[in-house]
């Protein structure tokens, strides 16, 4: 019989992945070891990190499902909230320390567990309620103590600081962690692979889910439905990585659609092409997917035609990288694929090198290729001291102007869009306008989009993709045709209408 001792990891069950502590333990070591290389850091520094806090919805008791602070997670797994945490920088030994609850927790919340119930669960060296943080640290003279102050290139948002009562006693510098933090998140360790693989298998099957219930006379909504049913029934993602875009028809060009104010509603038109961009997380890793198809499953001539042009940048992209190539040179030359292919089929007309100087492929693409996708969607580490954006249109949304290398993981997201403003702000440039075959485009307007989403890992040579759903167009027909011969998901029974 099999004996020794279970290793703390956390999973949704058998049918889903076991993550090991172990992986939170490696990303501290790599994190120790870029400190102790770092000249400015002293000898006996803590590391000190606040994790996120619980909150509720406005002034109301009603708390939403916590999800840990991003760097709180790659530094401990830590599951639930208002947690500290701390890292000895010469010995890599690791310090939690949890809130002290209220015996009422026991009645409304569950068992109130113990510092050595946590400390056993996160496998770490030291475990303390909070209240004694102050002593526990005081006890071990450091020399420095830390914090995290830093700014997400993404969000224009600072991370939250640590601070705690009497930390004032302590000699406290909050500039030297962020940037060796983020710089270790870009780089995946390999058990931060096998989650994002995983991740990354999980959402492919719910989109494949959706390829095969889809159909005209469904409502956006629907569709987000049934990718989250899939991720957290046969994967244990609770939580989706960002809010899902669902959008049919015109709502394609959309780039953010799915918000508040726009929330896949629309029902679904014969015809109409649809733009998913859905994603699944475990355990706070990511992932980001996007597929585009008719929702009656057989692309017109014109959707193929738009869609084929998005694949082949995409597809010139992954033969291209490697470690040592540029984001920058790939998001131009995904324009540049894109452009040759609207002028074979008669949308715009002339050099393309001549329509990239006047910036053409960011009417059809504004967006940036890709960025990097980790705990966050949208990961830290786009731009480092020393890289700035490029302020020209397209490329200023780039998440990041880096040179790709090994164990970086990635989004490929090339699309086109007939976006009408900036269509009528294309053909009332002159620059531009001498390029855009506008009766051929008038004829796309209402086409919606076509983005194609893929995310990437890059390997010693090349590169390995996570996402495993079908791309051509005849991969794509025949897995809904197939969905159309099988049983649907049973939909809502029509109702009298419900007038109140
Ligand atoms: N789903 C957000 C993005 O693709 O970046
Ligand atoms: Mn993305
Ligand atoms: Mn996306």
């Amino acid at each position: 019989m099999a004996s020794g001792r279970v290793e703390p990891a956390f999973c949704r069950g058998s049918h889903t992945m076991v993550v090991p502590m172990l992986m939170f333990k490696q990303n501290r070591d790599r994190l120790c070891e870029r400190l102790r290389k770092n000249s400015k850091v002293p000898k006996g520094a803590i590391v000190v990190l606040q994790g996120g806090e619980s909150f509720t919805r406005h002034c109301s008791d009603h708390e939403p499902v916590f999800r840990q602070e991003s760097y709180f997670h790659w530094m401990f797994g830590v599951e639930e909230s208002d947690f500290y945490g701390a890292l000895e920088v010469d010995t890599g030994k690791a310090i939690l320390f949890p809130p002290l609850l209220p015996d009422e927790y026991a009645v409304w919340m569950g068992k109130l567990l113990t510092e050595e119930d946590f400390r056993v669960r996160y496998e770490v060296d030291e475990c303390h309620f909070q209240t004694k943080i102050s002593d526990v640290l005081k006890a071990k003279s450091p020399s420095m103590l830390l914090t995290l102050h830093g700014l997400n290139t993404d969000s224009s948002k600072h991370s939250r600081e640590a601070a705690f009562d009497g930390i004032s006693e302590f000699t406290v510098n909050n500039e030297l962690l962020h940037p060796e933090i983020a710089e270790c998140r870009v780089f995946k360790s390999d058990l931060e692979l096998e989650v994002l693989r995983y991740t990354n298998r999980i959402s492919s099957e719910a989109h494949k889910s959706v390829m095969r219930n889809v159909r005209p006379g469904m409502f956006e909504y629907q569709l987000e439905s049934l990718f989250h049913h899939y991720c957290y029934f046969q994967g244990g993602l609770r939580n989706l990585s960002y809010t899902c875009i669902c959008g049919s028809g015109d709502n394609g060009s959309v780039l953010h659609y799915g918000h508040a104010g726009a929330p896949n509603s629309k029902q679904l038109d014969n015809g109409d092409m649809c733009l998913l961009d859905m994603g699944g997380e475990y355990y706070c890793y990511a992932s980001d997917i996007t597929c585009s198809y008719p929702c009656n499953g057989k692309f017109t001539d014109k959707q193929k035609g738009i869609y084929n042009a998005v694949l082949k940048a995409s597809r010139a992209v992954m033969a291209a990288i490697k470690p040592g190539v540029s984001w920058v040179a790939m998001h131009q030359l995904a324009e540049r694929v894109q452009l040759e292919e609207l002028r074979s089929q008669g949308l715009v007309q002339g050099d393309v090198d001549e329509m990239m100087k006047v910036n053409l492929g960011a009417i059809f693409m504004p967006h940036g290729l890709g960025h990097f996708m980790g705990i966050d969607t949208h990961d830290v580490g786009g731009y480092p001291e020393g890289t700035e954006r490029i302020d020209q249109p397209g490329l200023r949304s780039l998440r990041t102007v880096r040179n790709l290398d090994h164990r970086m993981v990635i989004t490929i997201e090339p699309g086109i869009y007939f976006i009408n403003t900036l269509l009528d702000q294309a053909l009332a440039n002159p620059d531009q306008a001498r390029f855009m075959c506008r009766e051929v485009v008038d004829t796309y307007r209402g086409f919606g989009g076509v983005r194609i989403e893929d995310d990437i890992a890059v390997t010693e040579d090349g590169m390995e993709c996570l996402t495993v759903v079908p791309r051509t167009v005849e991969e794509i027909e025949e897995l809904m045709a197939e969905g159309r011969r099988g049983q649907q998901v049973p939909l809502p029974q029509e109702t009298e209408k419900m007038v109140i």
